[in-house]
């Protein structure tokens, strides 16, 4: 056995909500590269399947699924289909998220319609799946894995409008840790990560902007903006057995930005 057999996903099957997402696809290809079975679940069945058709190019093994992540059915179907098609389900990655630029308001303003939104798709979409996820895990017996995309903006404010995300991401991390002590106990580990701007269609029209891009990468001590392949190491991590005493961290994947801060 080598010492590096530890990082191997063999023999797993994963839950991708999101996955046909910027940084679900890329997730979904390095848990593939690294020995899962993935299923990619997406609101769109298009991105879903243009996902794990990547996956299945590169000689992995993936379904895709239509699966909106605010539904408990959906959630309850993509995880008997997971069973059905693999026999099991040990990791999820929640991808689904987002949306923070698009509703910029005044925090003494803030609409209760915006804010509502970015839960919906930032919070209710993590705990949906996972709560689906886990009861299954819990009636295999077996543990599990679980890793929640956060963002830098769980930590940093910033004078921009941004309430809603920040306090979405908030609860992500702080469930996160509450999830990890509470499912300990059923060998479910849950952790995190916590990305600054990732170079994805999301934020493309900022990063667009030179002097935007300027004033962020000057803050990164890193010098440089993230691309999704700088978030594939750290999920497939702390999936693995590398990571078999780790629980209830959110690991910061920024470049050094909160660093700084
Ligand atoms: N990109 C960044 O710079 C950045 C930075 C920090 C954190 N993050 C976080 O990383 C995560 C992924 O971001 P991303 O850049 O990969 O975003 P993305 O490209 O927009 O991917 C999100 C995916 O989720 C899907 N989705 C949205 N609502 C859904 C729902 N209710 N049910 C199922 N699928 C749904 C979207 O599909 P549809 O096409 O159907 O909408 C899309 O494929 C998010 O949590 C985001 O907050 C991103």
């Amino acid at each position: 056995m080598s010492y590096l057999d530890v990082f191997s996903l063999d023999g797993h099957v994963a839950l991708v909500p999101g996955g046909g997402g910027a940084i679900g696809a890329a997730v979904s290809r390095a848990l593939a590269a690294a020995g899962a079975k993935v299923v990619v679940a997406n609101r769109t069945l298009d991105r879903a399947a243009a996902a794990a058709d990547a996956v299945r190019s590169e000689g992995g093994d993936a379904i895709a699924l239509e699966m909106d992540a605010t539904v408990e059915a959906d959630c309850e179907r993509a995880v008997a289909a997971a069973v059905e098609r693999y026999g099991r389900l040990d990791l999820l990655v929640n991808c689904v998220g987002g949306g923070a630029g698009k509703v910029l308001f005044d925090a003494q303003e803030y609409p209760r319609d915006a804010w509502d939104w970015i839960m919906e798709l930032n919070l209710r979409s993590v705990l949906v799946p996972t709560q689906a996820a886990v009861r299954q895990m819990i009636r295999q017996g077996e543990g599990g894995r679980i890793v929640n995309l956060s963002s830098v903006r769980a930590l940093l404010g910033i004078d921009a409008g941004y309430s809603a995300y920040v306090a979405a991401k908030g609860a992500v991390e702080s469930l996160t840790r509450q999830w990890a002590t509470e499912w300990a106990r059923h060998g479910i580990r849950v952790n995190g990560i916590r990305p600054t701007f990732v170079d994805t269609p999301q934020v493309a029209m900022l990063l667009g902007d030179p002097v935007f891009k300027a004033g962020l990468v000057s803050r990164i001590p890193l010098g440089r903006v993230g691309g999704t392949d700088d978030m594939t190491g750290a999920v497939v991590f702390l999936l693995s057995d590398a990571a078999a005493f780790i629980t209830g961290q959110t690991i910061g994947l920024d470049g050094g930005l909160t660093a700084t801060q």
